[in-house]
């Protein structure tokens, strides 16, 4: 069992990756060296990328995005028509001036057109990306007419934002972009940035500068840790009270339902998927505040201390209160999955807790305060899963021996030992996220960026590299380090609190991967 789910592993890694070209920094290179990429300012790396040295010229009164003949999207596609807007936008820093270019003769080297053409019958115009979207799309750049084709909207995104990186300005000034052919698809179907808005909390204009930038990173999932120990900004319609009570503020620092609504449709329009983490039964003390015997009392001798422990498993009325607020999640969240975390549970307050005790002897668990744990994720997990959601949960669930669904993502983060563990849940079938790597909170230095840039998530495995030789000379996932288009496309302040989890392992799904490389 152990060989094969490491060979199907492993088909996937060769399936699908950004970027693939060896031009990677030296490992003995300790000033990075700056000179121009020879891909201009793509980021990442496409694919397949052959860029004539046949300029173009570009005009922002004849330009223009149209749906090609046989698309399966057209004028009623929101999501490309939004791009279209927005990327005319970026390209000539002003929206389209209607109706201008009517008398206006285009050049033999201009591009006047770039066709969209979305080729499957279902072009998810009105749903949203997910774990399975096909992303990729080939683009082709030439006069008048550049093409640019894709399965689904989301392979589209995708191709007009390589489209943008290829535009430069001549030395007059001019809109130019060379005579070029891409060939692109994701490498892992899971890029995701992590933001935390419990700890602080991040106004709403910071979450959607966030979703920009990841658009023009090419990241498709928004792991929004929306509430922790510190606070509860979520406003639930069923639980009010947790955000009257667990906010910072109850009205200034929190997200509404129409802020959540706003926040996953501008992130639908740009292809990012919204995952929210609910994370229980540690870091909850900002719910105990809004909602009464959810957390367990922790006593001093023989008396109640005052203080909370972990969410109180052994009660009913936790587990009614859980049904309750995940059907909610469920049905606010269009995602597939909820993140459910799981991770730091303190074990000293159960401890000191007599009827935790007692329930502990009645069920035999001895002085095992791990089987507590996994008792009330075990009922938790069973709660969502009737909600027909899937779930992540941070590795110490798995770990601790939870019984989990097969279809489980374990989420890996701990920075020691994460090949071991890595190693440990793909061997054991589940579908992994690996974060532990690039915790960009420990970034003090600009050099310290260097070396996430270096990690190969899939060297977990020494018999991983010593049956698929062509995983070599694959060695970062993020090859080109153009300081250009990457910094100077994160908007600041936040880019301290992301923590990017790039990627997601799927061992079961390796068949279909080989006849259909992108989307898997
Ligand atoms: C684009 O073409 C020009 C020549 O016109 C060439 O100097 C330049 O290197 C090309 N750009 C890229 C990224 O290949
Ligand atoms: C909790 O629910 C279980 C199963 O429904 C029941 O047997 C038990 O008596 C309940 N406990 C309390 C304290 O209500």
């Amino acid at each position: 069992m152990r060989a094969l789910s490491v060979s199907a592993l492993l088909l996937l890694a060769l399936g699908c990756c950004w970027g693939t070209q060896d031009n990677f920094l030296d490992e003995d290179v300790v000033e990075p060296v700056i000179q121009a990429s020879k891909y201009g300012s793509l980021w990442p790396l496409p694919q397949k990328v052959q860029i004539s040295d046949v300029p173009l010229k570009l005009s922002g009164t004849t330009f223009e995005f149209t749906d090609a003949k046989g698309s399966t999207a057209g004028a009623s596609c929101s999501v490309l028509q939004n791009a279209y807007r927005r990327y005319f936008d970026y390209i000539f820093g002003g929206p389209k001036k209607q109706k201008m270019s009517r008398n206006r003769r285009s050049g033999p080297t201009e591009v006047t057109e770039l066709q969209v053409s979305i080729t499957s019958p279902d072009s998810q115009c009105d749903g949203y990306p997910g774990v399975t979207s096909d992303e990729s799309y080939e683009l082709s750049v030439d006069a008048p007419v550049a093409v640019l084709k894709a399965p689904t909207v989301w392979g589209a995104l995708h191709g007009l934002e390589t489209f943008s990186q290829l535009v430069y300005e001549d030395k007059y000034g001019a809109k130019t972009i060379n005579s070029t052919k891409v060939s692109d698809f994701p490498r892992f179907a899971h890029r995701g940035i992590l933001l935390d808005s419990s700890r602080h909390f991040l106004p709403i204009k910071v979450l959607l500068a966030n979703l920009e930038t990841m658009a023009m990173n090419k990241f498709n999932v928004f792991h929004w840790h929306i509430v922790d120990d510190q606070s509860f900004p979520y406003l639930s319609r069923t639980f009010p009270q947790l955000s009257q009570k667990g906010a910072y503020h109850p009205y200034t620092h929190v997200y509404t339902p129409a802020d959540v609504k706003m926040v996953i449709e501008f992130a639908r329009l740009r292809g990012i998927r919204v995952i929210p983490e609910f994370d229980t039964p540690g870091h909850t003390q900002s719910w105990g505040k809004g909602q009464m015997d959810l957390l367990t009392p922790c006593f001093s001798g023989a008396a109640p201390s005052g203080t909370f422990g972990p969410v109180n498993p052994i009660l009913n009325t936790t587990y009614d209160f859980m049904s309750r607020f995940f059907k909610e999640v469920s049905s606010v969240f269009p995602d597939g999955y909820v993140h459910l975390g799981g991770d730091e549970v303190d074990f000293s307050c159960w401890k000191s807790n007599p009827d935790i005790k007692k329930f502990m002897d009645e069920q035999g668990f001895g002085q095992d305060y791990s089987k507590l744990e996994s008792f009330y994720i075990q009922k938790l997990l069973d709660i969502v899963t009737t909600t027909k959601k899937g779930y992540i949960i941070w590795q110490e669930v798995f770990d601790n021996g939870v019984k989990l669904k097969p279809d489980t993502v374990v989420h890996v983060w701990m920075g020691s030992g994460s090949d071991a563990e890595m190693n440990k849940v793909t061997t054991a079938g589940y579908t992994t996220i690996l974060s532990a790597p690039w915790y960009l909170d420990y970034i003090s230095y600009a050099q310290d960026w260097q070396k996430y840039y270096k990690v190969e998530p899939l060297n977990f495995n020494a018999e991983t590299r010593h049956t698929y030789p062509r995983l070599e000379g694959q060695p970062g996932t993020i090859p080109e380090r153009d300081g250009k288009n990457y910094l100077g496309r994160v908007p600041d302040p936040a880019v301290l609190s992301l923590v990017p989890e790039p990627y997601l392992l799927r061992p079961g799904l390796a068949e279909p991967l080989q006849g259909r490389p992108a989307g898997f």
